[in-house]
């Protein structure tokens, strides 16, 4: 929710070093995901066809966000990067053990994603 009782609230008075940009990243991160929430919630509330649009689209909007923000978030830390991708191998093998086609495969065609 928005916290702008104090105008201060997010400001610091000097530069922040890498390991307080990280954090900060991470907090920008989640503040994206509570948008995305908030957004979207509206929308299943709503059955006014114009705001379903415009907020589905601004929180279609945060999403890339989101992206832009890990992008940065891996590029600055690549320890953690390379611990968000073992936990991305560690679904892709359980979803191989259950016999799911990952859906982010490259090799998919039109005629795989049918089946
Ligand atoms: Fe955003």
């Amino acid at each position: 929710m928005p916290n702008f009782a104090n105008p201060f609230n997010a400001n610091v008075d000097r530069k922040i070093n890498k390991r307080e940009l990280i954090q900060a990243i991470r907090l920008d991160i989640a503040g994206e995901l509570e948008a995305i929430y908030l957004y979207e919630a509206h929308v299943q509330a709503t059955d006014d066809a114009l705001a379903r649009t415009v907020l589905q689209d601004i929180a279609n909007e945060e999403k890339q966000h989101v992206g832009e923000l890990m992008t940065l978030l891996r590029h600055l830390d690549p320890l953690e990067a390379s611990l968000f991708l073992d936990g991305e191998n560690e679904v892709k093998e359980m979803m191989e053990d259950l016999g799911i086609e990952s859906d982010r495969n490259p090799e998919s065609t039109i005629g795989s994603l049918k089946k």
